[in-house]
């Protein structure tokens, strides 16, 4: 069983002027080209293959936006339900539209991201559907085919990757997928807000990490770091990576290359900044 819609294989993009201005070889790894916009494609596919190999009715995942857009359009793909838990009000409005425009039912609760992630667990239990959050080890396992990509395309490992930090999952992945092509992993930089219960960059506002562990786990044995940045390093990031690079992700993508310019990379190192959503998800501080 296959369900696709053609994810993966996305470009990854030299960085000209960032590089000059922070001294690093830079590479940009666009994973808005993925069908719904964002990272999250690689994964659901294989989750809702696999819902469908057991004969499940439907998926149901909580969601700050970007899992939800791509768990409705992969359930409609494979012609099953989707059942979206939000939390109220926190997620923005071009990603309920996706959730919309693929007729999945959305349920807004009021709370944040770890109460819409209970009630989630309680709808999979009631009505028998798959769990399509990163605990999900489907998700995982599709997710780490961007490490190999990354590796095929520059040649060898590069020296860091800098990617943004919400519940942990892609960094899991990452981990994963570079251990796996590899054998061994470039410098993880996960960075995360910090003000993470209320950050603009909506995507990861999640106040507890699900895969802090095995976050932590694998910064270490990567001789990475876990990197904290304001709002206003955040927002600084996502600002020059469209002025200087022409390219208009999700404030929450920016979050690698805000820790570049915190100094993660040493001058002359070869690093890849995952930016893992698109602009026009989240384009509220750019709108008019
Ligand atoms: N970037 C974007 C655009 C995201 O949507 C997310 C997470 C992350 C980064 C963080 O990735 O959680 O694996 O560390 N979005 C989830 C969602 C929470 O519901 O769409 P992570």
């Amino acid at each position: 069983m296959s369900v696709s819609l053609g994810e993966g294989r996305t470009p990854l993009l030299a960085a000209p002027r960032l590089s000059g201005r922070f001294g690093v070889e830079v590479w940009l790894k666009w994973e808005a080209a993925n069908p719904t916009g964002s990272f999250k494609d690689r994964g659901m596919a294989v989750a809702v293959a696999r819902a469908v190999e057991r004969g499940a009715p439907g998926v149901v995942c909580a969601s700050t936006g970007n899992t939800a857009a791509s768990a409705a359009a992969y359930a409609a793909r494979a012609g099953i339900e989707a059942a979206i838990v939000v939390p109220e009000k926190a997620v923005a409005g071009p990603k309920l539209a996706q959730v919309r425009a693929a007729g999945a039912r959305i349920v807004a609760v009021p709370g944040t991201f770890a109460d819409a992630y209970d009630l989630a667990l309680e709808l999979a239990r009631r009505e028998g559907y798959v769990g399509v959050n990163s605990t999900n080890e489907d998700r995982i396992e599709g997710q780490k085919s961007a490490a190999a990509e990354i590796v095929e395309e520059l040649g060898g490992l590069p020296d860091a990757v800098l990617l943004p930090y919400g519940g942990g999952g892609n960094t899991k992945a990452y981990a994963r997928g570079f251990a796996e092509v590899a054998g061994r992993l470039p410098r993880l930089h996960p960075t995360q807000a910090e003000r993470r219960a209320d950050t603009f960059a909506s995507a990861i506002r999640i106040v507890e990490p699900i895969h802090r562990a095995a976050v932590e786990d694998a910064v270490g044995r990567s001789a990475g770091a876990v990197v904290t940045v304001s709002e206003r390093e955040l927002e600084e990031a996502w600002r020059a990576v469209g002025r200087e690079e022409g390219l208009f992700c999700e404030p929450a993508s920016a979050a690698g290359v805000a820790a570049l310019a915190r100094g993660a990379a040493a001058r002359g190192e070869r690093v890849v900044c995952v930016l893992t959503g698109h602009g026009l998800k989240d384009p509220g501080r750019v709108a008019a």
